[in-house]
């Protein structure tokens, strides 16, 4: 009886040595991941964009009235964006003051930080080069790897990040010091052994200059695949579907959107238009978690996003369902 104990117990602390020593490799990689230097291009670009020469010369505007109807167009469009398509709000909480990605002690303590100008505020010394390097390539200003899943947002026009972030500017002031990441056990392996990527690495090409504008807002699948830039992240660039890398790993694997039967081949816009504001399949049956919370964001598209984003969707090869 004794033996079996002692064998028990020197099992058990081989156990613990083993893990332990995991662990320290673990952290040791996960920092060294985490702070990495990486090497992003240099962006400018106007906050707010100016309207048009011709079209101030046609209002007859002096350049106050033109300043400032630039800033209100910047801010109606980029609330449509942020409500309609580039959900930060779902880790920067709704008023942007800060929010949860993942707070559960054996992944780690990811939040979102404080987006407002009140006290703990992140970005009040923010030039648009720093606005580029978080938001389109998951890189702080200290030129470190973020983990914020940057790589749903690398597709977006310098003028809609500048619609953004003058959106976010003209929100009230919020006071709240947020506490930076720290990973738990599991964050920790997950990062360090590649399973969780950083979205710096997912999105990889940090040098390629981005559009200045989007495509003209019209029914086309040219819109239509720029409107759906930020569905490629999950159900990924050739849109077939299949588990999500940088997800969290009880998410089901993003649904194909091509048109094949094993993806949207039998719908109709009409059930593409339901799911997208309602949140349910044809057969009645709800999406599941994190379709069904996008669905508050992509119920506010317009007609026209809707109608080009289906248009898209249309032209694209049917595959099936990726693995
Ligand atoms: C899925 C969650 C998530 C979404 C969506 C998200 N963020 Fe973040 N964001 C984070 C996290 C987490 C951090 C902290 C990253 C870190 O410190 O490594 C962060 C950090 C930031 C920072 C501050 C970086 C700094 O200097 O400390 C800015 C600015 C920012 N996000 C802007 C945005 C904008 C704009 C959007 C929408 C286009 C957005 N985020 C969407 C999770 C998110
Ligand atoms: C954060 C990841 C994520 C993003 C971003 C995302 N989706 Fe999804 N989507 C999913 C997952 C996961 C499912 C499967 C849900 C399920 O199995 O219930 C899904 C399901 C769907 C379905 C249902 C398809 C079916 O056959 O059941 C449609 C339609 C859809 N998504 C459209 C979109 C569109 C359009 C966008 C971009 C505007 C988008 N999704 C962005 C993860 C995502």
């Amino acid at each position: 009886m004794k033996r079996v104990l002692k064998l028990f117990l020197a099992l058990v602390v081989l156990v613990g040595v083993t893990a332990g020593g995991g662990l320290t490799w673990a952290s040791g990689k996960s920092a060294d991941l985490r702070s990495r230097s990486i090497a992003v291009h240099k962006t400018d670009f106007p906050i707010p964009f100016a309207l048009d020469e011709t079209e101030v010369a046609a209002l007859g505007f002096t350049p106050e009235q033109s300043d400032s109807a630039a800033t209100a167009r910047a801010i109606e469009r980029g609330r449509h964006l942020a409500e309609s398509r580039f959900a930060c709000t779902v880790c920067h909480g709704s008023d942007f003051s800060g929010g949860v990605m993942v707070d559960v002690p054996i992944m780690g303590r990811i939040l979102g930080p404080n987006l407002t100008t009140g006290q703990g505020s992140r970005t009040l010394n923010y030039t648009p080069g720093d606005w580029d390097r978080i938001v389109r390539h998951g890189v702080l200003p200290d030129n470190r790897p973020a983990a914020m899943p940057s790589e749903d947002f690398q597709r977006m026009s310098d003028q809609e990040l500048s619609d953004l972030i003058v959106y976010i500017r003209s929100l009230p002031p919020v006071d709240n010091e947020v506490p930076p990441v720290t990973l738990g056990p599991l964050g920790t392996f997950l990062v360090a052994t590649g399973k969780l990527p950083l979205s710096a690495d997912i999105i990889g090409d940090h040098l390629t200059d981005h559009r200045a504008e989007p495509p003209p807002s019209e029914v086309s699948v040219g819109f239509g695949r720029h409107v759906a830039g930020v569905c490629v992240g999950c159900h990924r660039a050739d849109l077939s579907g299949g588990p999500i890398v940088s997800g969290d790993p009880s998410w089901p694997p993003a649904a194909n959107l091509t048109p094949h039967a094993d993806g949207l081949g039998d719908w109709t816009y009409y059930d593409f238009v339901k799911a997208l504001r309602e949140g349910v399949r044809p057969d009645g049956t709800p999406m599941a978690v994190p379709m069904s919370d996008l669905t508050a964001y992509t119920r506010n598209m317009t007609d026209l996003e809707m109608e080009a984003v289906w248009a898209f969707l249309r032209s694209v090869p049917p595959l099936p369902s990726g693995a």
